[in-house]
C-alpha cells in the first residue's frame, strides 16, 4: 500500500514537473523570434498567421489595390506593427471594425512601420491600400519589353525586404504564413502565383490561389502575362509567353528527373509541384525560387541546357532556403551556401562528376574574384554578417553563395559523403518549415556530425572569419585544365587548333574567356573572334564574359559596342549588367556606360537599377 501511495505522489511529482515544463515551453514558444534589424515587426508581441489577399492589378495605371486580410496572433499586446514602404493605406479594420493605425517615419531602406491598434481579442485585421509609382518589388513591362510583343507583362521580386513594397506585412523570413488570394487581371492575361496556380487561362480574369505551407513574406510573388503552360511531368511544368514555350519546355525536360535526384538525396519534396515560368528579359536574377513557381530569367535558354544548373539551383532552395529559412539576412548563407552545394549535387547525379567539378570550380573563381572586390572590407567576406543599418542586398554576394559552398564541400571530404549526406538530410527534416540562424547551425553540427564522428574541424574559422581558411578542399577539373593548356598554347603561338575546341561545354568556352591575361592583344581578341564567333555566341553566359573581356582590353570588332550596348539594354539580370559596368569603369570608359545606361535603365527593375546606380556614382 505504501509503495503504491508513493508511487503515487512520484508520478503526481512528474506530470506537474512535465506541465511546469510545458508552460515553460509555451512561455519560450511566445518569445521565439529574434531581434531582426530588417523588419519593424514584433512579432513577440503580435504576429500574423495567414493572408487573404484580394486585389486587382491594373495594367493602365500601373497600380495594385486592395485588401490584405489578415488572421493574427495576439499575445496581449494592443497594437500589431506591419512593414509598409512606398504604399498608401487608406483604410484598417480589427475584427471587422475600423480602427486606429499610423504610419511612423520612412526608412530609406526599411520604409515605415505600420502600427494598427488591436484588442486583446482581435482575431483578425483587414488593411485596405494600394501600390504607388515609387514600388521597388514590381516591374511592369510594355508589351515591347516582352518576348512575344504583344501584351504587358508584371512581375514582382520580394527578396530580400521588396514584398513591403506591394503588400502591408510583417516582412521577415522568421515569420511565416499561409496565403489565399483572389486576383483579378485584364480579361487576356493570366495570373500566376508562388501557390497552387490554375494552369488555364479563364474568361473573366479573376485568379484564385491557394499556399498552404507556411512561408515567409519574401516568398510571395505574382506574375501577370500572356502567358502558357506546358507539363513535363504530372508535378513539374513550365510557363511562358507563346513563343518561347516550346523552347523552354525542351530546355527544362530534365525537371522532373531533377526531383527525383534532390529527394533521393535530402528528403521528399514538401510543395507537392515544381513549376518555373521564364519571365521577360529584364528579370533581375537568374533565378527567384518562388515556392512551386520559381522565376527565371529567358538567359538560361540556351537551346543545349547548358545552362539548366539554375534550375536545379532553384529547386534546391525548396529544402534550404524555403523549408529550413534563414532566421536573419544575416544569416543568408545558410540560404545560398548549401544551396549551392544541393544545385551541385543534383547536377552531379544527373550529368556526371566532370559537370559538377566545373560548375564548383567556375564558383571557386567567383569567389576569388569577390575576395579581391572586398580586400578593403574584409569582413563581408564572412559567412556571418552584420547588416545592422544596411540593406541586406550589401551581403548579397558571392561569399554566402561559393564560399558557404566551398566550406560544406571541405566539410563532406572530411567527414565523407554518407555521413554529410545524412546529417544534411536530419538537418532539413528537424528545421523543416521553420528557420534556423547560424549558431542553431553550429549547435547541430557539432552534435550530429563531427562530435559523433570524432571529428575536429574549424567551423568557427569558416564562419566567423573572413577569406578562406587555408584547409579549403582543392576543386579539380581535367577539362578546365586542359582548356587553360590550350589557351597558353594560343597566348604563345597565335594558334590554335579547332579540333581541341570541338567539343567544349560553354563552361569551358567560359573558362577559357575568363582566363584571358591582362596582356591579351586586339589582334589575338580579333582572331579569336573571327575563328569562334565569339562575339555572336547564342550563349548568354559566354557573351556576356567575352563582352566584359572586349570592354577591358579595347576590343571593338565585329560590331561588338553595338552587341554590348543591345544586350545591356535588353538584359536585366544584375549579374550580367553589374559585370559589365564595372568592366566599363575598371577600364575608364565611364561616359560610355553612362550613354548607354541613359535608355537602358527604363527596361531594368529597380533591384538591378539601384545597384548600378551606385556603381555609375549616379543619384
Ligand atoms: N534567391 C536568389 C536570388 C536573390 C538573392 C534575390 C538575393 C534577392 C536577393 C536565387 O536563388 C539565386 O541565387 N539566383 C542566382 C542563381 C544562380 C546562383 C544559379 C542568380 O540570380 O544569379
Ligand atoms: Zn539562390
Amino acid at each position: 500500500m505504501k509503495k503504491y501511495f508513493i508511487l503515487l505522489v512520484i508520478s503526481i511529482l512528474t506530470l506537474s514537473c512535465h506541465e511546469n515544463k510545458q508552460s515553460q515551453q509555451l512561455e519560450e514558444n511566445s518569445n521565439t523570434y529574434l531581434e531582426e534589424s530588417h523588419s519593424y515587426a514584433q512579432p513577440n508581441n503580435a504576429v500574423i498567421t495567414h493572408l487573404d489577399l484580394d486585389i486587382n492589378v491594373n495594367f493602365e495605371t500601373h497600380v495594385i489595390s486592395g485588401t490584405a486580410t489578415y488572421d493574427i496572433e495576439n499575445s496581449d499586446s494592443n497594437q500589431i506593427i506591419l512593414d509598409s514602404k512606398y504604399l498608401e493605406i487608406e483604410n484598417v479594420t480589427q475584427n471587422g471594425e475600423q480602427t486606429e493605425f499610423d504610419l511612423g517615419d520612412f526608412d530609406e531602406s526599411l520604409g515605415q512601420p505600420l502600427t494598427v491598434a488591436i484588442q486583446e481579442d482581435t482575431k483578425q485585421i483587414a488593411i485596405t491600400y494600394s501600390t504607388t509609382a515609387q514600388t521597388e518589388a514590381l516591374q511592369w513591362l510594355t508589351a515591347q519589353q516582352t518576348a512575344d510583343k504583344t501584351h504587358p507583362f508584371l512581375f514582382t521580386q520580394g527578396q530580400a525586404i521588396l514584398t513591403r513594397t506591394w503588400i502591408p506585412i510583417q516582412d521577415s523570413p522568421q515569420i511565416r504564413i499561409t496565403y489565399d488570394a483572389t486576383v483579378k487581371v485584364p480579361q487576356e492575361l493570366m495570373a500566376v502565383m508562388s501557390a497552387e496556380n490554375p494552369k488555364e487561362k479563364n474568361e473573366n480574369g479573376v485568379y484564385q490561389f491557394k499556399m498552404e505551407q507556411p512561408i515567409p513574406a519574401y516568398l510571395i510573388a505574382l506574375a501577370v502575362g500572356n502567358i502558357e503552360y506546358k507539363a513535363i511531368s504530372e508535378r513539374t511544368g513550365v510557363y511562358a509567353e507563346k513563343s518561347m514555350l516550346n523552347k523552354v519546355h525542351e530546355e527544362f525536360s530534365d525537371m522532373e528527373k531533377m526531383v527525383v535526384a534532390a529527394e533521393n538525396l535530402y528528403g521528399d519534396y514538401d510543395w507537392d509541384q515544381f513549376d518555373v515560368i521564364v519571365l521577360p528579359p529584364s528579370f533581375p536574377f537568374g533565378g527567384m525560387e518562388n515556392p512551386r513557381l520559381t522565376f527565371a530569367t529567358p538567359t538560361v535558354i540556351a537551346g543545349d541546357k547548358s545552362l539548366t544548373s539554375l534550375v536545379a539551383h532553384e529547386l534546391a532552395h525548396s529544402w534550404s532556403g524555403n523549408l529550413v529559412t534563414n532566421a536573419t539576412w544575416n544569416d543568408f548563407w545558410l540560404n545560398e551556401g548549401f544551396t549551392v552545394y544541393f544545385e551541385i549535387r543534383i547536377m552531379e547525379a544527373l550529368y556526371g562528376k566532370d559537370r559538377a567539378n566545373m560548375l564548383a570550380l567556375i564558383g571557386r573563381q567567383d569567389l576569388e574574384d569577390e575576395l579581391e572586390a572586398l580586400k578593403e572590407s574584409p569582413n563581408d567576406t564572412k559567412l556571418k554578417l552584420d547588416l545592422k543599418g544596411r540593406n541586406p542586398d550589401d551581403g548579397m554576394n558571392s561569399i554566402a553563395y561559393d564560399k558557404g559552398y566551398l566550406f560544406l564541400r571541405t566539410l563532406e571530404e572530411k567527414e565523407g559523403r554518407d555521413n554529410m549526406d545524412a546529417f544534411l538530410k536530419s538537418y532539413f527534416k528537424k528545421n523543416a518549415f521553420s528557420t534556423t540562424n547560424t549558431e542553431d547551425f553550429i549547435t547541430y553540427l557539432n552534435e550530429n556530425l563531427l562530435d559523433k564522428n570524432n571529428i575536429t574541424f574549424n567551423t568557427e574559422e569558416w564562419i566567423y572569419q573572413p577569406g578562406v581558411p587555408e584547409n579549403a578542399a582543392i576543386i579539380e577539373s581535367d577539362a578546365f585544365s586542359n582548356v587553360e593548356k590550350t589557351l597558353q598554347e594560343f597566348l604563345k603561338t597565335n594558334e590554335i587548333e579547332v579540333t581541341k575546341t570541338e567539343n567544349w561545354t560553354p563552361q569551358e568556352w567560359v573558362h577559357f574567356v575568363r582566363n584571358f591575361p591582362t596582356d591579351i592583344s586586339v589582334a589575338q581578341m580579333q582572331q579569336l573572334d573571327d575563328t569562334f564567333n565569339l562575339t555572336d555566341s547564342t550563349n548568354s553566359y559566354i557573351t556576356m564574359v567575352w563582352y566584359e573581356q572586349s570592354i577591358l582590353n579595347g576590343y571593338h570588332g565585329n560590331n561588338v559596342d553595338t552587341k554590348i550596348a543591345e544586350f545591356l539594354n535588353t538584359v536585366g539580370r544584375r549579374w550580367y549588367v553589374t559585370t559589365l559596368f564595372s568592366a566599363f569603369a575598371k577600364a575608364e570608359r565611364i561616359e560610355e556606360a553612362k550613354e548607354i545606361y541613359k535608355t537602358a535603365r527604363g527596361n531594368y527593375h529597380s533591384v538591378t537599377a539601384n545597384t548600378v546606380d551606385e556603381m555609375l556614382g549616379i543619384e
